[in-house]
Order: C-alpha cells, then structure tokens, then sequence
C-alpha cells in the first residue's frame, strides 16, 4: 500500500520517496512540465541538439537562444522530467507566398532516456495551442526519413504525411 493515498494499486520506486514528517511515506515522482526556454537551458538544449546529430555547444546554442527568444514569431519551450531538461521543441511562423502564414515545427527532441513517458506528445501539443493563437490554420513538420520513430510518432498525434521532399543546400562559407 502507498500509506497516505490508502491506494495499494501502484508501487512506486524507492528512490523517488521521502519520508514526511508525520511519518508518512508520499509519492515525490516529480510531474513533467513543459516551459518556455530560457538562456540558462542552453546547455541541456545544445547536449540535446548533439544527441540527434547536430554541431552544438553551449556558447553557440546560447548566441541562437539569444536571438530569438520572446520573438512573437518563436515558440522555444523545454520538457522536463525528474527535475531534467529531457526535451525541447521549436516551432515557428512564417509568411511564405505560396502558401501564406504557416506554423511550423522546425525541431524537437526527446532524449533517448525518457521517450514513450508523452513528453513528446505535450511538446507538439504546447506547439500546437501556441500556433492556433497566432492565426496559423495548420501546423507542419519535416521529419528526416531516418527518424523512424518520429514517422510513427506525429501520426499518433494526428499529423498527417503531405508530401516527401529532397533537401538541397549550397554552402556559402567554410564552416
Ligand atoms: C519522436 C520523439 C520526439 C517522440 O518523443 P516521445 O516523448 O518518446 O513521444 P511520446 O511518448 O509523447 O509518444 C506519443 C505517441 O507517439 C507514438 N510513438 C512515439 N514513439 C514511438 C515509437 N518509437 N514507435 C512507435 N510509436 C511511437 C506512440 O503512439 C506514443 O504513444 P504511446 O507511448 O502511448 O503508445 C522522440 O522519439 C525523439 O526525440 N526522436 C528523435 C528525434 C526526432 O525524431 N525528432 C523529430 C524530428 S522533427
């Protein structure tokens, strides 16, 4: 039994209880929350952005960081888990001729440690409300082919595929 909730249906870990100070032993799990990003994330988003592939230091994530946060064309948010900056999303909006104002989610992650726990879900949802504030009538993503689970992922989520595309890219500098 859980003393104090009287429920005897869950067990949770050890290492996740304190002890009250009426003796009474009281679930600590830590909920998970989705927050708008700050500065002093930079270096748990920048060890993310590695962990799915890309160059990124703190000092670079946190000049990126910098130039965009509180743009009201910027929705920059961090999901955390266990007290841990376990994940982040961007989304962000754009007028574009062909298709008008759109919405977009141009990065997520999840670490690896704490996927399938609906982190990724609550970022895409926070996205999601953030877009439909801002007149946007639809919210896209490009997800690289690569990313299995994220083709699993976004129609779990109600994202339907549109089209495939193929990525050009002409460098214009040595770094
Ligand atoms: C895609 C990603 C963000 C999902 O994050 P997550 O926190 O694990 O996702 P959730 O736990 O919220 O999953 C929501 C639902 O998506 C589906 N889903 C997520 N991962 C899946 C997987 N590996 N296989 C099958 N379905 C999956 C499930 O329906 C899941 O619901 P369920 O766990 O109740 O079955 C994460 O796997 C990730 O960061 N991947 C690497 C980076 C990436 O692909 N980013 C997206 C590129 S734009």
């Amino acid at each position: 039994m859980n003393p104090g909730t009287g429920d005897n249906s869950k067990k949770a870990a050890p290492h996740l209880h304190w002890q009250a100070p009426a003796g009474a032993l009281i679930s600590a799990v830590p909920p998970m929350e989705i927050r708008t990003a700050k500065l002093d994330d930079a270096q748990a988003i920048a060890a993310l952005a590695i962990e799915l592939g890309y160059a990124a230091d703190e000092a670079v994530m946190r000049a990126r960081l910098q130039a965009i946060l509180g743009r009201p064309d910027q929705h920059i948010v961090v999901g955390v888990a266990d007290g841990v900056v376990a994940g982040w999303l961007q989304a962000s909006t754009s007028d574009v001729l062909e298709s008008g104002f759109r919405a977009e989610i141009v990065g997520l992650i999840v670490s690896a440690a704490y996927r399938r726990r609906g982190l990724g879900r609550r970022l895409v949802e926070s996205a999601v409300a953030w877009a439909g504030t801002t007149g946007a009538k639809a919210v896209s993503v490009r997800s690289n082919v690569v990313r299995g689970e994220s083709h699993s992922f976004y129609p779990a989520l109600g994202f339907e595929p549109v089209k495939t595309q193929a990525v050009y890219r002409k460098r214009l500098s040595s770094l």
